[in-house]
């Protein structure tokens, strides 16, 4: 686990090759097993393949998303909020666990942004996404994850990017 923890990057250029339906099926199957509050499992996931919708997914915002069209497939994470108060959280760990997994499956990740972003001074990234993907105003979007075969290597972390001052012993 810590060797893939040190290995992980996030990952914004990706080659054609598609995802293996195995692949995906195993990333999907992370997602699932995530820990849930009260075992509500408030957590949606959209799988989007189809290179037309990543791309129009990659306008959701003006900044920090524009790479998802170049990417193999992503997955939205999204909770339904009727579910769970803290559907924020579960959604958080299962893009977490699908990070991982990708990651083991030898390919790369990143975590885009949803919630508290604006897709113009008008709409949400949100709302932009839902009309994208049919999807109802009540289920709420965490993030995106883009997801496909890393185009380059990128390093991973050694021992001296651990911040451990961070770490406080019985008292802060
Ligand atoms: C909650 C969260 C939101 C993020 N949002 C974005 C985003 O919208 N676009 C993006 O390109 N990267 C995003 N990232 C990736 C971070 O920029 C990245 O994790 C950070 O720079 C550390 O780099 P590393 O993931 O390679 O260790 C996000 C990461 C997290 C955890």
């Amino acid at each position: 686990m810590l060797e893939l923890f040190y290995q992980r990057r996030s990952i914004r250029k990706f080659t054609d090759k598609p995802i293996e339906t195995e692949k995906l099926d195993r990333i999907m199957q992370a997602a699932l097993l995530a820990p849930s509050s009260k075992s509500a499992y408030p957590c949606e996931f959209v799988v989007v393949e189809q290179k037309e919708i990543n791309e129009k997914l990659s306008a959701c915002k003006p900044l920090g998303a524009g790479f998802l069209k170049n990417a193999a497939c992503s997955i939205i994470v999204a909770g339904d909020a009727d579910k769970s108060d803290v559907w924020i959280e579960d959604c958080a760990i299962a893009s977490t666990f699908i990070q991982l997994q990708a990651e083991k499956e030898g390919l790369g990740t990143c975590w885009i942004q949803i919630r508290e972003r604006e897709y113009n001074d008008k709409q949400s990234a949100e709302s932009y996404i839902q009309e994208v993907v049919n999807m109802p105003a009540n289920i709420k979007i965490l993030a995106i994850i883009a997801i496909g075969y890393k185009d380059g290597e990128k390093a991973g972390r050694d021992e001296s990017f651990l911040k451990k001052e961070k770490i406080h012993i019985n008292s802060f």
